[in-house]
């Protein structure tokens, strides 16, 4: 019988897809699918809305698809010499440009036993892309904002997170993106920093910024985002204050909070042991994990545990990264003042060898000089990026501020420092 191999992502299907799968059909015999699992997909760009059980069920459904397989990577070799199908089906957009080398590796793979691609010229009007931009404007619910998270952990090789404060850096977070080897890159989550949020209101990071008014912060930036929301709770408050937090940061759509294991006035853990700061003992804090997890609704928001023991050069990390998770903690974050990644990366030592392993969060705002290459060699999931949109900002409006008042006028600082009058009404759609 004929085999018939179609290697397709799936996530917004439209008439493009039938098509090619009508084609096959014209041929006739068996078609397979080759279904890009999400880590596949999110080799190369965004992950896809629908996880891959969803995809599965919807392809597998259309007439004339006998079988769904998963292609575990962009690349289709390894399922083809497992298949050894007769034709190969693609539209044929990809013989131009950065896929026409993997259609070329295609051709020659199937010229091993007389197989051949077979390119369908390409549906016009509609494409992926279109239907993506048109999904960004509609935005997200916070179910499926919330899932995202862990979603993303298991199909990244890291979760790159950036710090946002207000509206305008959330849409950057959104929005930013640079092309590199025919990738894209963007960030994939948004870091909810205490110390930038209290910043950006001319507070000092000492917890004076009560939940509820960081969550009409958080709302501002909820509004104009669809990327999912790692939020910092400092420590949590009470028990009972937590229990709350938790309830709203789920019902908004939160994927994540992180509650550091401290008491006491609220210090940035960048003071180190410079300021009076104290630790929770392990006892209390775990009560504080198990409070949370008590109050969550669904299975999809996360704990995140934060070990302050190398911050206040302590060594009992280890000790308590097994107590907190034990208690339920969904994720260890490990925070370090120190300008090398050695300390850190002497935990992960340790951390790596745990058998209920947990999902790793840094933040290398210290020894930043660590590359995101070097934290995957260490196997850490998430990283995050703490403060640097609002560190970039100040600077910029310091220099501005000054350059007015040197010149007496804003020629300068408009030319300089500025974006255009029309970049700046046009930055906003709707205006
Ligand atoms: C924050 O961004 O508020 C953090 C990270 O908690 S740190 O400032 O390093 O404590
Ligand atoms: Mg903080």
């Amino acid at each position: 019988m004929t085999t018939i191999y179609i290697g397709m992502s799936a996530d917004l299907l439209h008439p493009g897809h039938l098509n090619i799968i009508n084609e096959a059909r014209k041929i006739g015999g068996e078609i397979i699918v080759g279904l890009l699992t999400d880590k596949a997909i999110a080799s190369y760009k965004r992950l896809p809305y629908m996880d891959f059980e969803q995809r599965k069920i919807v392809i597998e459904n259309i007439k004339g698809v006998s079988k769904v397989i998963p292609q575990e990577t962009l690349d289709y070799v390894p399922n083809l010499l497992k298949i050894k199908p007769d034709y190969v089906l693609h539209g044929d957009d990809w013989k131009t440009g950065v896929q026409a080398s993997v259609r070329q590796r295609i051709v020659d793979t199937l010229a091993q036993w007389g197989g051949k691609v077979i390119d369908i010229p390409y549906t016009k009007g509609i494409s992926s892309t279109q239907l993506n931009a048109v999904l960004k404007e509609i935005g997200t619910t916070p179910e499926i904002r919330c899932k995202r998270l862990r979603r993303l952990i298991d199909s990244m090789p890291i979760v790159k997170v950036l710090e946002a404060h207000n509206g305008l850096s959330g849409l950057i977070v959104e929005n930013c993106f640079v092309k590199q080897d025919n990738k894209k890159r963007e960030f994939d989550a948004i870091w909810i920093s205490s110390l930038t949020q209290s910043a950006a209101k001319a507070k000092p990071d000492i917890g004076y910024l009560d939940t509820v008014s960081r969550l009409e912060g958080l709302n501002d930036i909820l509004d104009v985002t669809t990327k999912p929301i790692i939020y910092d709770a400092d420590n949590g408050g009470p028990c009972e204050h937590f229990a709350f937090t938790v309830k709203s940061l789920e019902r908004l759509g939160v994927s994540a909070v992180i509650i550091e294991d401290k008491i006491g006035l609220k210090k940035n853990s960048l003071f180190g042991t410079e300021v009076e700061q104290q630790q929770d003992s392990i006892e209390d804090f775990c009560e504080k994990i198990k409070t949370g997890k008590k109050s969550q609704v669904t299975d999809n928001f996360m704990i995140i545990a934060r070990i302050e023991s190398l911050i206040l050069e302590k060594n009992d990390a280890i000790e308590r990264a097994k107590a907190y998770i034990s208690a339920g903690a969904d994720a260890i974050m490990i925070h370090s003042r120190s300008k090398s990644f050695d300390e850190i990366k002497e935990f992960l030592k340790e951390y790596n060898k745990f058998e209920n392993r947990k999902p790793i969060v840094v933040v290398p705002s210290s020894y930043c000089q660590v590359s995101e290459e070097e934290l995957i060699e260490n196997q850490v999931n998430i990283v995050i990026y703490a403060n640097h949109l609002l560190r970039a900002a100040y600077p910029s409006m310091v220099k501005t501020a000054k350059s007015i008042l040197e010149n007496h006028r804003s020629y300068e600082a408009s030319n300089e420092f500025c974006m255009s009058i029309n970049d700046i009404i046009t930055l906003i759609p709707g205006g």
